[in-house]
């Protein structure tokens, strides 16, 4: 197989960033719309799904699995199949550099008496898969490359699967979600004890979609149990704005001096939110405005002015609520005044990069104190100390698009110009990314000896 060259792009230092954006869809719910309309009878309507790389493997997957999935104007179909109602591929599955869709898919193929072989990028085929199939094996799903941990691997899933209740090792709202679709298709019903509570979106679409879907606490964790055998109505589905990716343009804007950006239409689960409570500990102006619910899930407008910030210690219970939020968030520190420590940042090693070694590096190469303690990153801001961000360093993105997108941010405030050394995976999650920074008046540029 040839993969194209990679293409290196460098962030310079912007004048005030100003505009009212919007951003894609949400990456998470995106990928469950598609996967729960496969399983649904009925049409379900898809309006804002992000039409990034991985959601598009996703589609790409339900069509090989014999459900058609097209868009029709702005909207996405899928004419559904019914809980169980999916066949045989003909060829392998390339999931790419998604984890969410891969795994989530393992889930689902797991219900269905059929053999599926999986591949993915380089990136994909590093990461532990092991989490997901431990529990899905215990449910009746079979590997064929038994005790491997990581793609290529093929499955073969059962229409009988067995209920289980089971605590993930991991917060991993992966996990969660590929044992609860699994436990859609097995004869009783299946739990998941989280002890530390993930993203919701699977709990509250499946609701959506009308399966009975039981939430309560036991012993302090939180119990979520889904019945098997039941039906899944086709629904529309209106996708709110990714704060993961929100998340590059508020940073932008108050590295920025002179800056104020509002996005619209951004979900705001507290799942979710981890990030905009750490930034207003940092003392960031943000404001949600104009909240709202939208299909079932909490939406709202974020204004965001250029501030000064300082270090804060984010504590590890934070991480699932912004786990995605990480490299971004190191880079801003490198702006504020006084250390920020991030704490409890194990699953980071096992991201689409390991992004705690690759942030460390990255802040590194641009002359910004950065280092990594066990599970901890700590960064040291320039006020106090040089008062500037150096930059002039490239950085390695290891076929990471949120690594990509954080250090293009970095280069928006630093003296000489931040590299990325491949901005083409920006296009996994945030193919917009490089031309609504520049709406707003960010500037890049392919560096020079690289055509
Ligand atoms: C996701 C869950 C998170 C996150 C990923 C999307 C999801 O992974 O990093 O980008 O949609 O469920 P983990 O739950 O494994 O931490």
């Amino acid at each position: 197989m040839s993969h194209p060259p990679p293409s290196p792009l460098s962030a310079g230092k912007a004048r005030s960033l100003s505009g009212r954006v919007r951003v894609p869809g949400d990456k998470s719910i995106s990928h469950r719309a598609l996967m729960f309309g496969a399983l649904a009878t009925g049409r379900t309507h898809i309006a804002g799904l992000l039409e990034g790389e991985d959601v598009l493997n996703t589609a790409k997957a339900l069509q090989a699995l014999g459900c058609p999935v097209r868009k029709v104007g702005a909207t996405w179909e899928v004419l559904g199949r019914g809980v169980g109602g999916l066949a045989e591929p003909v060829g392998d599955i390339d999931y790419g550099n998604s984890g969410t869709g891969l795994r989530l898919m393992m889930g689902l193929v797991a219900g269905h008496d059929i053999r599926v072989r999986f591949v993915g990028d380089a990136s994909l085929s590093r990461r532990p898969m092991g989490r997901v199939l431990t529990p899905l094996r215990q449910m009746g799903l079979q590997i064929e490359e038994d005790g491997k941990d990581r793609l290529p691997l093929t499955v073969r899933g059962s229409a009988d699967l067995l209920p289980i209740e089971y605590r993930p090792p991991v917060a991993s709202a992966q996990i969660k979600s590929a044992v609860l679709i699994a436990g859609l298709h097995a004869t009783g019903s299946t739990t998941v004890i989280e002890g530390q509570p993930t993203r919701d979106h699977t709990e509250r679409m499946l609701r959506h979609f009308g399966a009975q879907v039981a939430i309560s606490e036991r012993d302090g964790s939180r119990a979520i149990t889904v019945g098997g055998d039941g039906e899944l109505e086709g629904r529309s589905v209106n996708v709110p704005g990714d704060p993961s990716s929100t998340a590059f343009l508020a940073s932008a804007a108050l590295i920025v001096p002179g800056s104020e950006i509002a996005i619209e239409g951004v979900l705001v689960n507290p799942t979710r939110t981890g990030f905009y409570v750490t930034l207003k500990e940092m003392g960031a102006d943000i404001q949600f405005s104009n909240e709202r619910e939208e299909g079932g899930e909490p939406v709202a407008d974020i204004l965001v002015r250029h501030s000064r910030l300082k270090g804060v210690r984010v504590p590890p219970e934070r991480a699932p609520s912004m786990i995605d939020e990480y490299p971004v968030l190191a880079c801003l520190a490198a702006y504020a005044e006084g250390e920020t420590r991030m704490e409890g940042l194990s699953e980071l090693k096992v991201k689409e990069s390991d992004r705690l070694a690759a942030t460390a590096a990255g802040l590194g190469a641009n002359g910004v104190p950065a280092r990594v303690e066990g599970e901890t990153l700590i960064v040291s801001g320039v006020h106090g100390t040089a008062r500037t961000v150096r930059g002039g360093g490239t950085v390695a993105t290891h076929l990471d698009h949120r690594i990509a997108m954080a250090f293009l941010t970095l280069g928006l405030g630093a003296d000489r110009p931040v590299t990325v050394d491949d901005a083409d995976t920006i296009a996994t999650s945030f193919p917009e990314f490089r031309g609504l920074m520049e709406s707003l008046g960010a500037s890049f540029a392919v560096p020079e000896g690289v055509r």
